[in-house]
């Protein structure tokens, strides 16, 4: 459902209670709003960190404590209302407890909305790798109120863009070449681009909402949602390198289209293009050359990988995309040279 959030959509059998677990980094003036969408008999709500740390083994054992807390039964919903990262550990926490219970999610970041709420993927990560462990857990509905964004800091709203970008990238070329002709740029002090436009939003979760529906368990299909991702998880994770999810998967979409050019597999003029278009946006488009050493065993240990080799989702064009394994020299090379 896009659109205010003005109730929770209806489930059968009605919860027996409904416990609304937010994200502390969302402004409290929301949180009237989101128990008015409760509109059940006994709506809780509770206020819990957001951010990665959520998604540790202890930041899970305080969502349980919580739900132990409020007896939550097998007929509870538990609501999700926060950032991707709040949204995976309370996926998670509806996943395990009692063996699985419902849960809804009210996204309230961009990359949440366009990304992480949708797909049925719940996560927390484990000794510095993230997403080690998960479940595929639907939630019984998304509610994606735009106003949400209103209050996102602009680092967060930029980020959100590249995974829009690269979400455009894969499933919707007339929606990244409208946005290479009229790019959100970065402007003011914060340098912040506008939201997205609801039609955009739309737009975006539409690709998503279709790649999984062809493959609800990434058998293989899924996996070209990892554009720019192979790289993105490896910087995401370089100590001191302090990247944002979406900013580290820019980089990430410049990298594979310069790989898949090396490869033969795309014009060269394409890495340009996603570039200009990220530059803009204020988003980052290239990689440190000089932190390869600790890049590649990064790439080596990404989960997708099958066969011992670095998988890698090569873009050929604006929406054509190819699974493949790539030499680890031919990595290594662009990985040392840079971009262009
Ligand atoms: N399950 C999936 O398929 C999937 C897909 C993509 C990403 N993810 C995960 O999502 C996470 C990243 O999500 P994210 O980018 O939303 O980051 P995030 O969850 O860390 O949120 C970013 C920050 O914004 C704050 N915030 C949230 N809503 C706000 C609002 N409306 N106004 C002001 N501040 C607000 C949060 O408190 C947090 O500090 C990562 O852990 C990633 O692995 C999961
Ligand atoms: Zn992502």
């Amino acid at each position: 459902v896009i659109g205010p959030l003005v109730a929770f959509p209806a489930i059968e059998p009605a919860p027996s209670k409904t416990l609304i677990v937010v994200d502390s980094g969302v402004p409290e003036r929301h949180d009237e709003r989101l128990l008015l969408a409760a509109s059940g008999p006994d709506a809780i709500l509770v206020r819990l960190a957001g951010g990665e740390r959520r998604k540790s083994i202890d930041g899970w054992r305080e969502l349980l404590e919580a739900i132990a807390a409020e007896r939550l039964d097998r007929d509870a919903l538990l609501v999700a209302a926060g950032g991707g990262a709040l949204g995976d550990a309370v996926g998670f926490a509806a996943a395990t407890w009692h063996r699985g219970i419902r849960w809804g999610t009210v996204p309230t970041t961009l990359v949440a909305m366009i990304d992480a709420s949708i797909g049925g993927k719940t996560a927390l990560d484990l000794g510095g790798v993230k997403n080690q462990i998960g479940a595929f857990w639907w939630p019984e509905w998304i509610a994606v109120d735009p106003a949400f964004l209103a209050t996102l800091p602009a680092r967060e709203l930029r980020a959100g863009w590249g995974e829009l970008i690269k979400t455009a990238l894969i499933g919707d070329v007339a929606l990244f070449e409208a946005l290479e002709r009229d790019p959100p740029r970065a402007e003011g002090a914060h340098r912040a681009p506008r939201s997205p436009t609801r039609d955009e939003l739309a737009r975006a979760i539409a690709v998503k909402r279709r790649i999984v529906a062809e493959d609800p368990r990434e058998a293989d299909r899924r996996r070209v949602l990892n554009l720019g991702h192979t790289l993105g998880h490896a910087l995401e994770a370089l100590p001191g390198n302090e990247l944002a999810h979406g900013e580290a998967v820019s980089a990430g979409l410049v990298f594979a289209a310069e790989l898949a050019a090396d490869l033969g597999r795309a014009p060269r003029a394409l890495a340009g293009r996603i570039a200009a278009l990220l530059a803009a946006i204020g988003l980052p488009e290239r990689w440190p050359t000089d932190r390869v050493a600790e890049l590649l065993p990064r790439l080596a240990a990404d989960k997708k990988n099958r066969g011992g080799r670095a998988w890698f989702a090569l873009l050929r064009s604006p929406g054509e995309i190819e699974l493949a394994p790539v030499d680890p020299q031919a990595v290594l090379r662009r990985l040392a040279a840079g971009r262009g």
